[in-house]
């Protein structure tokens, strides 16, 4: 009688699970064998530690990924307090029956420690008057500490040009040793194109939680490596930058920071797009919106101005992306008196002080192979801003500092 019981249970176990199967993918053309194949092997876990987007003082976005539909949450607490569950909420709708996690974490304090552990519970049937859950799953706890709202510091990491070497995450990223920084800045080409998921997890997701994303944030510009390949349209699916922004800029300490997106390097009727390419008009675009930024008041309040931009407009060759950007954002990086752009593209680190067409420091970081690979380091307070870029070999291969006056300081 034991074992009829246990058998019809797996019977039906499979049979909600293969119903659940199909809803997932909407595929009524999965064979039988493969949705029986699945349901055997059918085992919710993560596929990535949580990591921190979107920082702000008083809130920032956790995300993760699971290998099956779920309903997911966050329990997260002040010290001493006791834990908040937050679920995101869509025109009415808790989110659910996805993979890709996202949890906008708001009306947190400023400069404040929290903890923070996220959930998920398999959906294995969502019928429309039927919902059957399955396994839970919890992460560790992890802690991260919400930025500052005073205009008094502000201190980050920028890598650049990874180009699909995982290894290069913790190799650079310990070369900071033990001084603080608020988030890492991802400044393009991180790949060499998007194939899939798998990639992702392996090739960034993954080195960064184990290095740092699980406590403290970061923020990621597209090169033009990311703009190709199969997987490429995806990509912003796993990512959040402030504004939710694909280009953005934000104020944090005494820097008022913009990010571009540079897009791709040649013409877009290239033959390597196959028509696919519209990058001039998007560029046109954030021209525009580069000047409003421009104009603004938190820019011209702030202390000091930074730009980041996978090509840098001046020396990096004169192929197309380098000079449509020439054209449309170096006059206004001269008129409106940016003090910084920091850039890759290249794979040749360098610091190029100010000179004929452009009237700031161009700081360039290098990789992706061993010896040219960099980590800079940026730090500012009420009087200087200082930018610190170091070889992997662990050598300071170029460094500018900016007092408050703005005159500069090569070395
Ligand atoms: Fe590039």
């Amino acid at each position: 009688m034991k074992m009829k019981n246990t058998v019809k249970r797996r019977d039906f176990l499979q049979l909600i699970s293969a119903a659940s199967l199909l809803a997932a993918t909407g595929s009524p053309l999965l064979s039988v064998a493969s949705k029986r194949e699945r349901v055997m092997t059918r085992n919710l876990s993560f596929l990535s530690k949580p990591y921190l987007q979107n920082p702000e003082p008083t809130a920032i976005s956790v995300f993760w990924l699971t290998d099956q539909p779920c309903y997911s949450w966050i329990e997260v607490s002040a010290l001493n307090e006791k834990p908040v569950k937050i679920h995101p909420v869509t025109r009415g709708l808790v989110e659910a029956n996805n993979r890709i996690h996202k949890v906008r974490i708001k009306n947190l304090k400023p400069s404040t420690k929290y903890t923070y552990k996220v959930f998920s519970k398999e959906i294995v049937l969502y019928e429309p008057y039927k919902l059957i859950y399955g396994k839970t799953i919890e992460s560790d706890s992890y802690e991260f500490t919400t930025m500052s709202a005073k205009a008094d510091k502000v201190s980050l990491l920028i890598l650049n040009d990874i180009h699909d070497h995982p290894e290069s995450f913790p190799l650079l990223i310990k070369l900071n040793g033990d001084q603080p920084f608020d988030f890492v800045f991802l400044n393009g080409d991180m790949f060499d194109y998007q194939k899939d998921e798998d990639q992702l997890v392996e090739h960034l997701l993954d080195p960064c939680a184990e290095i740092f994303s699980t406590s403290k944030p970061f923020l990621f510009i597209r090169g033009n490596h990311e703009t190709r390949g199969v997987f490429s349209r995806n990509l912003s699916d796993y990512f959040e930058n402030i504004n939710k922004g694909n280009y953005f800029s934000f104020t944090q300490g005494p820097v008022h920071f913009i990010a571009l997106d540079s897009g791709e390097d040649k013409e877009d009727d290239n033959h390597e797009y196959s028509g696919l390419a519209e990058f001039d008009q998007y560029r046109e675009e954030q021209a525009i919106w580069l000047e409003s930024q421009l104009k603004s008041t938190a820019y011209k309040k702030a202390k000091f101005k930074v730009v980041f931009m996978h090509i840098p407009h001046y020396h990096s060759g004169e192929w197309h992306g380098t000079l449509h950007c020439r054209k449309l954002f170096g006059p206004l990086f001269n008129k409106y008196k940016i003090d910084l752009l920091i850039s890759g593209h290249t794979h040749r680190y360098g610091v190029h002080e100010p000179q004929a067409g452009h009237n700031f420091p161009i700081i360039i970081g290098g990789g992706p192979n061993p010896s040219e690979r960099t980590l800079m380091r940026l730090s500012a307070d009420q009087k200087m801003m200082n930018i610190v870029m170091t070889r992997d070999t662990g050598e300071i291969v170029g460094s500018y500092s900016i007092n408050k006056q703005g005159s500069g300081n090569l070395q």
